[in-house]
């Protein structure tokens, strides 16, 4: 018999107990071993957690107990259960979580602390959707080209409701407030950060890139208006916020930004709170995963795989590398990123004013793709809205402020990343 003990009985947490005991039956027959929830940690221990457990408001009572073979960390915020998990690796337990942030900024120390003792994460990244499993043994025959997905099933669930519905953004992200998915502070979900955490996970599997949220791209989605989403219908594509990770020649990108993509492409379909990540391996081609991405029972489904894999015995680094050993690839600068651009601008409606503007961005190098020109009812200015052929970062960014100076653009020049 394993038993194990539940940092954070909170809806997961509540879950991963409760079919624990619902499908001990399968859970045995498929580890080889009983396995039992023994107790769980909450702060406040007054609320009703629906599960028969023993619970406690001291974590000491489960990273200590000599009888807890694995801890499974489902608190969030990053600082302390980071202390929890090394002191139950200190321990020798072994550890599952859930916990995306603390990933994000400690997932090489505590590969290293955790040595030989297994620790497994399948519900930090995307939830349901064993991804996780995908990329460290499923694939595990190819080099990675590129991963691409809707890691967050908030701003997946508003861009869905704003480019079919016309709804307006504040409405929609309280009511995907509503339905449980967001963060507790949403500026995680709409500002990128929450993807950017799952895409780091994956990168450090796939490529071994030891970076911080600090250190790539992240941009949100607060920025998107009905007019972008009207351009992006009449130029055949859709707009996801996306986590992409991509080999370059000089490195690896990694970014994650509201994406402009061909509206027949697969992840361009997914909608509403659903999670989608494209993996193209150079052996294997495209694959794709499809799943929800958040919600007690799914992602309790990728904790308790985690667990079953533990019992069974299955063991490997926890990220893509053995230690000491790399894979030679490193992170590209920002401004090296290459992709194609959209661009939205508010300009005088006068003659010269679409020559003065092209004459920037040949300055540039930046060859425009489409365009359209957009009368406003009201006054004697339009919005100008381009694509361009592909180009690099650093001269679409340098090119923006150059067109800021111009006396006949008004405003912020509004960019959105394409990718083809
Ligand atoms: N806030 C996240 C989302 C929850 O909306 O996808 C899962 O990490």
């Amino acid at each position: 018999m394993v038993k194990i003990g539940i940092l954070g009985v909170g809806t997961v947490g509540a879950s991963v107990a409760n079919i624990l005991e619902t499908n001990a039956d399968i859970l045995e027959a498929r580890a080889g071993k009983k396995i039992i929830a023994k107790s769980g940690v909450v702060k406040n221990l007054s609320k009703d957690r629906g599960v028969s457990i023993a619970l406690s408001d001291d974590p000491m009572d489960v990273v200590n107990d000599p009888e807890i073979e694995i801890v499974v960390e489902l608190m969030g915020g990053v600082e302390e259960p980071y202390a929890l998990v090394k002191k139950a690796l200190e321990n020798g337990k072994a550890v599952v979580t859930a916990n995306k942030a603390l990933l994000a900024y400690h997932r090489y120390e505590l590969q290293e602390i955790a040595g030989d003792i297994p620790l497994m994460y399948e519900a930090s990244t995307a939830g349901g959707i064993p991804i996780i499993g995908a990329l460290r043994n499923g694939l595990t025959a190819n080099h990675i080209e590129s991963i691409q997905g809707i890691m967050n099933g908030t701003t997946n669930y508003m861009l869905t409701k704003m480019i079919n519905e016309g709804a307006l953004y504040d409405d929609i992200l309280k009511e995907s407030q509503e339905l449980g998915y967001a963060e507790a502070d949403p500026t995680f979900d709409v500002g990128g950060f929450d993807a950017s955490h799952k895409l780091l996970i994956l990168a450090s599997i796939a490529y071994g890139i030891d970076a911080k949220p600090e250190d790539i791209l992240i941009e949100g989605i607060q920025n998107i208006t009905q007019t972008d989403v009207n351009f992006a219908k009449e130029f055949g594509y859709e707009i996801k916020l996306l986590g992409i990770a991509k080999k370059a020649e000089n490195g690896v990108e990694l970014r994650v930004h509201p994406t402009m993509i061909p509206a027949s492409s697969m992840i361009a379909k997914v909608d509403g709170v659903m999670n989608a990540v494209s993996v193209v391996g150079d052996r294997v081609g495209e694959t794709m995963y499809y799943g929800a991405g958040a919600g007690g029972d799914a992602t309790a489904s990728a904790v308790i795989a985690d667990i079953v894999d533990i019992v069974r015995g299955n063991t490997g680094p926890m990220l893509g590398y053995k230690k000491g050993l790399e894979s030679g690839l490193t992170l590209l600068p920002q401004e090296e990123i290459s992709t194609h651009y959209y661009l939205r601008m508010e300009v005088d409606d006068k003659s010269g004013v679409l020559a003065a503007i092209t004459r920037e961005l040949e300055k540039f190098d930046i060859s425009i793709e489409s365009m359209l020109q957009q009368p406003h009812n009201s006054d004697d200015k339009v919005k100008l809205l381009f694509t361009t052929h592909e180009c690099q970062e650093a001269r679409i960014r340098e090119a923006i402020e150059v067109l800021k100076g111009l006396d006949c653009i008004y405003g912020e020049i509004v960019m959105m990343r394409i990718e083809k």
